[in-house]
């Protein structure tokens, strides 16, 4: 996706519109918010540090960067870096890449960045390889010496980088060279609570072993060392054990042998322990205050690791030699002195120490044959900075950043001219802000700043911050970018902001006031010769190297230059560099304090736009044509809103662009025709075309979609149609097969018929009419004899024989249900003709029996085997009885002993009864009297239970209850008989049917009243007949009985 596509806001601000602060930093927003942390001005690359992990790294991306352009994708550090490698491998023209930015803005990052673009792209080469992989196991050396966590950045470099990556013809890397400036070394003895030192010290204290502990004397709690401000902090998300290993590992990768690797260590180590060094007043005898080591120990450690007398050590520690020419005098240094004696001590051999391992790291990466090389540098370097309290490290800063401001200008202006010239388009003077008066006002050799320090410094007599001041005052008295508060009083202002000790310089990025307090001090950057001579002495290798000039041989009363005079000209050196190169520009932007992602503070980023002259930027860039680009691409991207040039343009590129910007009418001010390109003066005129183009693409897109649409719809179509016929084709065929196989089966179907009709008919004379008839008849008789013959054979013997042989053929069903009823009827009448007349008799009242009680009385079942004796008593053979007999007239039809329920108490009492054809007599068992004789018209009615038992009520009619008792309650063993006997008696006399009820409940008369009599089933026992009475008030009585 180009720079101009579907970007989030304006991918390159050249094309801001309106171009304000305002709208550079809302477009700058909306971007960070998109997540688009790169936009371009020109060539430039505004990085928004995102503080968060970005999809948009690693190895396919660095693969598509690879294959473009710069404008032709999004932007991106990669597309930067692939364009100066471009330039570098293919245009021989050596590269920087100038990367700058407040601390914390992602500087440190965008130059790895940059790095591993680099080394990704060029050839993979087994010994390129090792090169490649010197040159970035530097970064973690360095970060773990010169990095170090601080309120802004976990990981900040305390230290200015610039970095020559050096390669062979065809762009594969050689080697490198490193430079370092100024690191912050007072961070060594001090730093502000929520910070921390250098790395490495935090690193070797968790990582190294208990064996490398032990020999360089350390301690593994970092709460042991004061310059570590007594604390083990940690910073969250870095794990300095881990990185450790990393380093020591980079270490050998870079090529340090073991024995360097240790001597680093231990230098690390008695810088750590320098700080424990604890001093005191000591008065001595002339009373000049003097001071003294508080424990002999810690020397004596740190003397054991230098290799060293401990008494050199607190000689050089606790004295001074004033040397000159003619005489040596030794002077005491009170308790203060000497403190800034040993915190200078151990800032030097720290920030020797660093600058050595810069200088070996060189060595080993650094490319020995003298062939023309080409290269590429990355300047890592810290950004304009307006603290609270700015000092001298801040000023040369400063400084330094004016300066590659200055170089910026001019390159792009010459750049920029350069272009104008080889287009052949007429320079116009382009109006900006030319910052070389401030450069001037620092460096300038005679009445810059920096060189007034130095003349101050090296000034006998009273000397001190004030008096620099004061000459800086004087000076500058008139100077246009200077003021303090004595310029302003000379012009009558107050600005109460201003300190009485602070000065105030204009920069190009905004106002900084410096406060001039400590100026002479770090400008003069003194170790006292004291130490640098005892640690000469020293039998270390690696510290004696580090401190050269301590050799007696070597002593040169000359001062070594001032701290100032070695930036500026380390500074001149570097611009050299960079003028002689191709700048890329890098300017990082932080878009807040806290570290958070998505965090936009507008106002800072504000203040940044303005340090880095971003607008300035922009308006440099656009002070002749804002946009330009050569005419095959601008014709390609364009041709669409020409008539000559769409669809095609067979002439020249340039002349296809002069017809369509011909046809567009576009004013003519606001084009110019350069050899190789067109410029477009306004963006204006540019967004205008991209909105044609937008709205052309759009009718275009229609009308190809038009196109297609029909295209499809016709193939389809087409398509449709060789189907639909292929389809019916089959499908006629098909049909008709399908006929043709009906009509085949039917017709001969039809010709079996008329040949078999024919056959029939043929022969119909040779069969015998009726034949059929016969032969069916002759079987329907075989049929029914094998019928009759089985049941012959089957017939049953008995008449109570009920099994019937089945018909053998379904026809004769209702035949042999026939024959059954006619053969039973047979069968009866031969067994009733064979009986005598008692029998038939007796089988009658069975007859009878079974009409009454069958299915009513429980009793019943058992009844029917046994047959009715009628007589129970053994009349005959009783004389006793013989007269009960004669008082009836005609036979006894029964006699037994009943047992009579007493009304009254329901107790039972026996009687014998006689049963006659016409009276029921009741006598008493023992004397034979008779006491009741009951004519059978009386008996109304007769109520039996339908239990096992024999209890039974004689009721009688109404008017026969006169002078009689009432109903009678009787218990009989033979109820079944006596009952049958009794009604077949009474009809036999009075043709009257005599009611017996089956019931459980009910009601007899007697005299006194009724009484309800209920028959309760009592649980089974052995004696049947038992039956017991219980009266339940007056007239109620319960039967119990089975
Ligand atoms: N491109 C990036 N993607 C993700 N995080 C980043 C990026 N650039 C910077 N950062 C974050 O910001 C921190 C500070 O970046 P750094 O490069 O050390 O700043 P500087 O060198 O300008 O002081 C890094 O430690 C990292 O967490
Ligand atoms: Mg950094």
């Amino acid at each position: 996706m180009s720079v101009l596509e579907g970007s989030v806001g304006v991918g390159d601000m050249i094309l801001l519109e309106p171009l304000n602060e305002e709208s550079l930093i809302n477009n700058l927003e909306k971007r960070f918010q998109h997540k688009e942390i790169y936009t371009y001005i020109g060539n430039v690359v505004i990085s928004v540090n995102p503080y968060q992990q970005l999809p948009i790294f690693g190895p396919e991306f660095i693969d598509k960067y690879k294959e473009y352009n710069f404008y032709e994708l999004k932007p991106h550090i990669y597309a930067l870096a692939n364009e100066a490698y471009q330039s570098l491998r293919d245009h021989d023209r050596d590269q920087c890449i100038i990367i700058t930015g407040e601390s914390g803005s992602g500087k440190t990052e965008a130059s790895k960045l940059v790095m591993s673009y680099v080394a990704a792209v060029c050839e993979k080469e087994e010994q390129v390889n090792s090169v490649k992989d010197q040159l970035l196991q530097s970064n973690p050396v360095l970060e773990a010496f010169g990095n170090a966590k601080t309120t802004r950045n976990n990981n900040s470099s305390r230290f200015g980088k610039y970095m020559d990556i050096e390669f062979d013809f065809k762009g594969s890397p050689l080697g490198g060279v490193i430079t370092n400036y100024l690191l912050e070394k007072s961070r060594v003895v001090q730093h502000i609570k929520g910070e921390r030192n250098f790395h490495i010290f935090y690193q070797l204290l968790a990582g190294a072993d208990a064996q490398l502990l032990k020999a360089l004397r350390l301690e593994q709690d970092g709460s042991c060392y004061s310059y570590l401000n007594r604390e083990a902090s940690r910073v969250d998300g870095m794990d300095d054990a881990a990185n450790f290993r990393v380093v020591q590992n980079a270490m050998n990768i870079i090529g340090f042998s073991t024995e360097e690797v240790q001597q680093i260590f231990e230098v690390v180590a008695m810088v750590l322990k320098l700080g424990n060094v604890e001093l005191r007043d000591d008065f001595q005898a002339s009373g000049v205050a003097g001071s003294s080591i508080r424990d002999e120990k810690v020397v004596k450690e740190i003397s054991d690791l230098m290799k060293l007398q401990p008494e050199v050590l607190e000689r050089a520690l606790c004295s001074r030699t004033m040397e000159t020419k003619k005489e040596k005098v030794v002077t005491t240094l009170n308790k203060i002195q000497a403190c800034y004696a040993r915190d200078a001590l151990a800032k030097n051999i720290y920030s020797r120490l660093f600058s050595w391992i810069v200088n070996r790291i060189n060595e080993n990466i650094q490319v020995s044959d003298s062939t023309k090389k080409k290269v590429m540098g990355v300047l890592d370097i810290y950004g304009f900075e307006i603290l609270e309290n700015n000092s001298f490290e801040q000023f040369v800063i400063n400084y330094c950043n004016e300066k590659l401001q200055q170089v910026f200008i001019e390159m792009t202006l010459k750049e920029e001219q350069e272009e104008y010239m080889k287009e052949g388009i007429p320079w116009d003077k382009i109006e900006y802000f030319d910052n070389s008066i401030i450069c001037k006002l620092i460096e300038h050799n005679q009445q810059g700043i920096l060189a007034m320090l130095d003349e101050e410094c090296l000034r006998p007599g009273m000397v001190n911050d004030s008096t620099f001041l004061a000459k800086l005052n004087q000076m500058f008295s008139k100077h246009q970018y200077y003021e303090s508060r004595v310029t302003q009083n000379a012009q009558r202002q107050h600005d109460p902001s201003l300190g009485l000790s602070c000065f105030r310089i204009q920069h190009y990025a905004g106002k900084v006031m410096y406060n001039v307090d400590g100026f002479l001090d770090k400008n003069n950057d003194l170790l006292f010769r004291d130490l640098s001579q005892a640690l000469w002495k020293s039998k270390h290798h690696l510290l004696q190297m580090l401190f050269p000039e301590g050799n007696p041989k070597q002593v040169s009363l000359k001062r070594p230059p001032t701290a100032g005079t070695q930036f500026k000209n380390s500074i001149a050196t570097l611009m050299k560099n960079l003028y002689s190169k191709n700048p890329n520009y890098i300017r990082c932007i932080k878009p807040n304090e806290h570290q958070q992602r998505s965090l936009f503070s507008t106002e800072l980023v504000g203040t940044q736009a303005r340090y880095l002259g971003l607008i300035e930027n922009i308006r440099v860039r656009r002070a002749g044509y804002a946009y330009r680009q050569v005419y095959s691409a601008f014709l390609e991207r364009y041709r669409m809103l020409g008539r000559s040039t769409w669809p095609h343009w067979r002439g020249q590129a340039r002349e296809g662009v002069e017809k369509l910007l011909e046809e567009l009418n576009l004013g003519s001010g606001e084009l110019a025709f350069g050899r190789t390109k067109i410029f477009i003066r306004s963006p204006k005129t540019l967004f205008y075309l991209e909105e044609k183009r937008r709205i052309r693409i759009h009718q275009l897109a229609v009308l190809i979609q038009k196109m297609y649409r029909g295209w499809r719809c016709r193939t389809n179509y087409q398509l449709m149609r060789k189907s639909q016929i292929l389809i019916s084709a089959w499908f006629r065929g098909n049909m008709q097969k399908k006929r043709y196989r009906k009509i085949k089966t039917s017709t001969l179907l039809i010709q079996a018929f008329v040949r078999g009709w024919k056959a029939r008919k043929e022969y119909r004379k040779y069969f015998r009419s009726g034949a059929a008839l016969h032969l069916s008849n002759f079987i329907y008789r075989r049929m029914v004899q094998k019928f009759l013959l089985g049941l012959r054979n089957n017939l049953p013997t008995k008449v109570t024989d009920h099994r019937w042989p089945p018909p053998p053929y379904k026809v004769f069903t209702l035949v042999n249900q026939e024959l059954k009823t006619i053969f039973y009827h047979w069968k009866s009448k031969q067994f009733l003709d064979q009986l005598s007349p008692q029998k038939k008799e007796a089988l009658k009242e069975k007859l009878c029996a079974s009409e009454l009680f069958k299915g009513k009385k429980a009793s019943y079942p058992q009844s029917v085997p046994v047959p009715f004796r009628g007589d129970y008593v053994m009349l005959r053979e009783k004389p006793k009885l013989q007269h009960l007999q004669t008082a009836s007239d005609g036979p006894v039809l029964m006699v037994e002993t009943v047992n009579k329920i007493n009304r009254a108490s329901g107790k039972m009492a026996p009687r014998i009864l006689l049963l006659t054809k016409s009276h029921v007599i009741l006598a008493d068992p023992k004397g034979s009297k008779i006491k009741t004789v009951i004519g059978l018209e009386r008996v109304a009615e007769v109520s039996v239970s339908s239990l096992q038992n024999g209890l039974f009520g004689l009721h009688f009619t109404e008017i026969s209850s006169v002078g009689s008792k009432g109903d009678f309650l009787l218990v009989s063993e033979h109820v079944i008989e006596l009952l049958t006997k009794l009604y077949r008696a009474t009809l036999d006399k009075t043709k009257r049917q005599l009611p017996i009820s089956v019931t459980e409940e009910f009601t007899v008369k007697f005299k006194e009243g009724n009484m309800q009599v209920k028959v309760i089933q009592s649980p089974k026992s052995q004696d049947k007949n038992k039956v017991s009475c219980k009266k339940k008030g007056r007239n109620h009585l319960e039967v119990y009985a089975q």
